[in-house]
């Protein structure tokens, strides 16, 4: 009986550290929803490193604050303190198993590509992700820097 207990005590370490260990830290950027977790491929320390040309996975869990009918993905890069548009996907139709409308306390799984084509410079780079509903309001916001090779 002891046994069992210590050995389930140990798969859940196990589960939450593997868990921890594919999150992505990051600067919140004035997030209103509550991020359970951020994770972009093969990074959990910024600077991360992306390879051209690929495709990265944005994962975010998140619980809103408040009701939206529909959701944009806006992008960032900030280059030398200039703001450049990164051409991303969609918003609502990235949410896993769910759909818009989003509704408050409610867990959401948004997943969706962060593209990097041949044609970038290689360059180091912020990056903003948000998440903003028809009314303004930006669910989800990070920044994490980037290099570009
Ligand atoms: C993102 O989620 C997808 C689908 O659930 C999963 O296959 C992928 O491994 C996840 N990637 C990261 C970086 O968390």
């Amino acid at each position: 009986m002891e046994r069992c207990t210590i050995q389930a005590v140990v798969v859940v370490i196990a589960a939450v550290w593997l868990g921890a260990a594919q999150a992505t830290v990051y600067q919140d950027c004035g997030s209103t929803a509550d991020i359970h977790e951020f994770s972009l491929s093969y990074c959990e320390v910024p600077p991360c490193i992306v390879h051209r040309p690929s495709n990265y996975d944005v994962n975010i869990t998140f619980t809103p604050t408040s009701a939206a009918s529909e959701l944009e993905t806006i992008i960032i890069a900030t280059i030398s303190g200039v703001d450049f548009p990164w051409p991303g996907p969609e918003g609502c139709s990235q949410l896993e198993n769910d759909v818009c409308p989003l509704q408050i306390g409610h867990k959401y799984k948004y997943s969706a590509f962060m593209p990097v084509l041949v044609e970038y410079p290689a360059i180091s780079v912020v990056v903003q992700w948000k998440l903003k509903d028809e009314n303004d309001v930006i669910h989800f916001c990070a920044m994490f820097p980037i290099t570009i090779v």
